[in-house]
């Protein structure tokens, strides 16, 4: 074969060469006889955009496909839509940049008739934006939850295997690379949020933005609350949750107890684990590294591969379904209390006067160490919120109540 006969190469213009967009450089070159002989074209890089180096319309202008790993929502955005509109199918790692604008992305890329895939931005490794749309196209998803943050998961690992405090445990966690060093978004649960946005929008064909996904972090999780949930069978994760509900959808982010024989349970260390469940498939789970260059780069590579191989996903929205904010949960509950008669029998009746059942209850210490750690059964929120609320107004609290949610259903 001639070198004028031969396929022509398929031009990669890289916006971004940090810890991901190095690894995938490499990966690049590596696997480009792989990817070769599946699509028929060798791929190349045609050029790279970082702070000091290239410009962005050459790029463009000299590549087939764009991929996006500069993170952040300016200037990826008007890169993004910049590629699109000039028809180059993009792949992008950037959860923010989907999770604020992905409905506006989704339509430009519509619009110029390119592919959009962002497989790399949620999630880690695991493949679960092409098992949404594609291997569950069929399937009407009732819930999407998992662990979607990887240092948090560390962290709340740590904290139960050696009762550490939360703040050592994150000094440990950037040690050895597990957290940035601003790790705000991790611990405060806006990362885990803007993933939960995108598999939302995934499983629910809704438009759904970050800032409709409630969450909270694991700052406030103290060494007590693991050692005694361990008691009661009990194992914390920071869940990200989004399910349909009777008036809508529910998208939410939080730390969460969970049964031993819960299919997330052993789930520890950096990993992300996601399941899906639906009517017609009963479950699935998948786990795997929840970050890291070369893996992150892996994905990005797997869009890359399915961009130049196959069929675009449809990503058009079908309906607008309602947020619903007010759910039932189950809760662990943590009292310190004075040491007296009735202390129990009077926090019983502000539970039972709003409709709450206790579910299980470990007392411990005597005198000015007395400790209550409940369970109570699944309650609407606003109830369990009301009921803490006088709680605390008891005389025999020692100090503010402190609760958890638990996921009360028990695999086997
Ligand atoms: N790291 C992970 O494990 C991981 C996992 C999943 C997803 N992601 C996502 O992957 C993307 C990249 O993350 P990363 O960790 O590789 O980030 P990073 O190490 O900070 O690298 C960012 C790159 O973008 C370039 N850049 C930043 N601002 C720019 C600008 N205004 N114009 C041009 N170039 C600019 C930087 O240029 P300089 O080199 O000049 O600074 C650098 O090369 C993000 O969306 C992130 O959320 C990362």
């Amino acid at each position: 074969m001639t070198s004028d006969e031969r396929p022509k190469a398929v031009r990669i213009g890289l916006l971004g060469r940090g810890t991901v967009g190095a690894a995938f450089a490499e990966l690049l070159e590596e696997r480009a006889g792989a990817i070769e002989a599946v699509c028929g074209r060798r791929p190349e890089l045609s050029g790279v955009l970082t702070r000091n180096e290239g410009d962005f319309g050459e790029i463009v202008d000299g590549s087939d496909v764009v991929v996006e790993l500069i993170g952040g929502t300016d200037p990826a955005r008007g890169y993004v839509i910049d590629a699109l509109r000039a028809g180059r199918p993009v792949v992008t790692a950037n959860k923010q940049l989907l999770a604020q604008h992905g409905e506006e992305l989704f339509a430009v890329a519509r619009e110029a008739g390119v592919q959009l895939r962002f497989e790399a931005a949620v999630a880690g490794v695991i493949p679960i934006v092409r098992v949404i749309q594609e291997g569950f196209a069929a399937t009407e998803i009732s819930k999407v939850f998992g662990i979607v943050n990887g240092t948090t998961n560390f962290i709340l690992s740590e904290m139960a295997a050696t009762g550490a405090a939360y703040e050592d445990v994150l000094v440990r966690a950037k040690e050895l690379g597990y957290a940035e060093a601003d790790p705000s978004d991790d611990v405060n649960g806006a990362d885990a949020a803007a993933k939960m946005a995108i598999l939302a929008r995934l499983a629910f064909h809704t438009p759904i933005t970050l800032d409709e996904v409630a969450y909270e972090g694991i700052e406030a999780i103290q060494p007590d609350d693991l050692a005694y949930a361990k008691e009661l069978g009990l194992s914390l994760k920071l869940l990200g949750v989004a399910e349909r509900r009777d008036a809508g959808i529910s998208v939410r982010v939080f730390p969460c107890f969970l049964y031993g024989g819960h299919p997330l349970a052993p789930v520890g260390g950096p990993f992300n684990a996601v399941m899906v469940e639906a009517p017609a498939i009963t479950e699935v789970t998948m786990s795997g590294p929840g970050a890291g260059g070369v893996q992150t780069a892996s994905a990005v590579l797997g869009d890359l591969l399915s961009i130049l191989s196959g069929e675009a996903p449809v990503h058009e929205a079908r309906e607008r379904l309602d947020v619903v904010t007010d759910v039932s949960s189950s809760f662990y509950l943590y009292l310190e209390v004075a040491d007296r008669p009735g202390v129990l029998a009077a926090i019983a009746r502000v539970l039972g006067d709003n409709g709450i059942s206790v579910k299980s209850v470990v007392q411990r210490g005597i005198g000015d160490d007395a400790r209550l750690v409940m369970v109570v059964h699944e309650c609407l929120e606003s109830r369990f919120a009301a009921a803490l609320d006088e709680i605390a107004e008891l005389e025999d609290l020692r100090s503010a109540p402190r609760s958890i949610r638990v996921i009360e259903e028990e695999f086997v």
